[in-house]
C-alpha cells in the first residue's frame, strides 16, 4: 500500500520525502522503488523529522496503534491504513488522543471515492430508493485460496483476531453505512476457516483467523442485510459488490467495474455511467477526476481521497471535505469488527450501538 500512497501523494503535488520499513534492506529497496530520498533507520526518527508534516502508516495491522500514537504525540497529521487497530480499546484510545492533540487524521476507506458510490449516496439521500429494506452484498478475493498461500495477515499477532472481516469486511460495512446512512444495530456472524495450517515446505504456519465470514445484521432504520466476506473465493479478485433495495428502487455497485452502477425499478432498469448526465449530484462530479469515457479505477479513487485528506490537514479550522474517512470511521469499523468476533464466538446475536464511532455529515453522534 505504501506504493499506492506514494503515487497518491505525488498526484496531489506533495512530496513523499522519507521512508522506514521493517529492516535496513527493506527500507533501501522501498526507497529506491518509490523514489524516496530519505531513508530512516527507525520509524521514530521518521516521525520526528522536522521537515515531515504527514505520517503514512502502511505496515501490518498490529503496528498501527503504536505508530499512530507516536505520530499524534509528535503533532503530525496521520493517514493510517485500515483496520485502524487490532483491538477496540486501541481504536478508542487513538481517537481520543487525536482529539486531545487536535491532530487531523484519515483512514483510506477508499471505495467512498468512486463517483458512482457518491451518486448512489446522493440518490438514496434524496429519497430515490424509498424506504430501504434490504442491504446485502459481499467482498470476495482469492489470493489466499490455496493451502500454500500465506501472509502476515494469517498470524493473529500481526493481523488481529479477525482476518477476512477486519481486512475487507470493514470496507463493505463502511461503504454500506456511508452510502445509506443506516447504522448496524445488531448482528450475528459465522466464521469459516478452510485450512488449519498454511505455507510451503519451508515454513508452515498455524492459522488462527477466519478465511471467510458471513454476517447477518439489522439497522437503526429498520433494514436487514447480509455480507459475505472471503479471501478464498476462486476467480474473485477484489469483488466488492452491494445491492441496496428499497420500496421505490434498488441500487447495485461492483467495485471491479466502478465507473457505472445499476438502478432497478418495476418498469425499467438502468445502468448509469460516470461522466453522463445521469451523474446528478455535485459530490459525485467532485470525486470524478477524469473526462467521460476515460475509465477510472482504484488508484484514481485513492488520489482523490488523498487530495481530500491533505486538504483537511491544511485546514486549521478542522473543516473536512465531504465524506473524508477519519480515525472516527476507523473506530466505527473497530466496533463492528469487535461485535462480529464476539458473535462468531458466542453463536449469538450481538448488539452494536449505532451511535458508536463516527458519523458522516448527515448525522449527529455521541460516543
Ligand atoms: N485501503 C486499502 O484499500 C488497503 C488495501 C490493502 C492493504 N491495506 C492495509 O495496508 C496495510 C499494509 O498492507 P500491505 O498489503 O501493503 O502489506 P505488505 O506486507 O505488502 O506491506 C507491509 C510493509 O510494512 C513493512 N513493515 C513490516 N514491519 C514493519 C515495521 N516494524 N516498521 C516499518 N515497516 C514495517 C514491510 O516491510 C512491508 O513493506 C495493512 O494494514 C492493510 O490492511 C489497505
Amino acid at each position: 500500500m505504501a506504493e499506492v500512497h506514494a503515487r497518491a501523494i505525488r498526484a496531489n503535488g506533495h512530496h513523499a520525502s522519507g521512508i522506514n520499513s521493517s529492516t535496513r534492506d527493506s527500507t533501501y529497496r522501498a526507497a529506491d522503488r518509490l523514489g524516496i530520498s530519505q531513508r530512516f533507520k527507525t520509524a521514530e526518527d521518521l516521525i520526528h523529522a522536522p521537515d515531515i508534516d504527514v505520517i503514512h502508516i502502511c505496515t501490518p495491522n498490529a503496528l498501527h496503534a503504536q505508530l499512530a500514537h507516536a505520530a499524534i504525540g509528535a503533532g503530525k497529521s496521520v493517514v493510517c491504513e485500515k483496520p485502524l487497530t487490532t483491538s477496540l480499546s486501541d481504536a478508542k484510545s487513538l481517537v481520543a488522543a487525536a482529539a486531545r492533540a487536535s491532530v487531523a487524521t484519515a483512514v483510506p476507506f477508499v471505495y467512498r471515492y468512486y463517483s458512482a458510490v457518491r451518486e448512489i449516496r446522493g440518490r438514496i439521500d434524496a429519497g430515490e430508493a424509498g424506504q430501504l429494506h434490504l442491504l446485502h452484498g459481499s467482498y470476495l478475493q482469492d489470493w489466499l485460496a490455496t493451502k500454500t498461500d500465506t501472509n502476515w495477515r494469517v498470524d493473529a499477532a500481526q493481523g488481529g483476531d479477525s482476518r477476512a472481516f477486519a481486512d475487507i469486511g470493514v470496507h463493505w460495512c463502511d461503504l454500506m453505512e456511508f452510502v445509506t446512512g443506516h447504522r448496524i444495530t445488531r448482528l450475528s456472524a459465522k466464521f469459516l476457516r478452510a485450512y488449519e495450517q498454511r505455507g510451503g515446505d519451508a515454513r508452515i504456519r498455524g492459522v488462527g483467523t477466519e478465511d471467510a465470514s458471513t454476517v447477518v445484521f439489522e439497522t437503526d432504520r429498520g433494514a436487514a442485510g447480509t455480507v459475505t466476506v472471503s479471501q478464498i473465493s476462486r476467480g474473485r479478485k477484489n469483488r466488492l459488490w452491494f445491492s441496496f433495495e428499497g420500496s421505490e428502487s434498488s441500487f447495485e455497485f461492483n467495485q471491479e467495474n466502478p465507473d457505472s452502477f445499476w438502478v432497478g425499478g418495476l418498469r425499467e432498469n438502468r445502468i448509469i455511467t460516470r461522466g453522463t448526465s445521469g451523474i446528478e449530484h455535485e459530490d459525485a462530479r467532485r470525486v470524478s477526476p477524469l473526462p467521460a469515457g476515460h475509465p477510472s479505477g482504484y488508484q484514481d479513487a485513492f488520489n482523490v481521497f488523498m487530495g481530500d485528506a491533505y486538504q483537511s490537514f491544511a485546514n486549521e479550522d478542522g473543516e473536512r471535505p465531504t465524506g473524508l474517512p477519519t480515525f472516527e470511521d476507523g473506530l466505527r469499523a473497530a466496533y463492528i469488527t469487535d461485535a462480529v468476533i464476539r458473535a462468531s464466538q458466542s453463536e449469538q446475536w450481538v448488539a452494536v450501538d449505532p451511535f458508536c464511532g463516527v458519523l458522516d455529515d448527515r448525522q449527529t453522534v455521541g460516543m
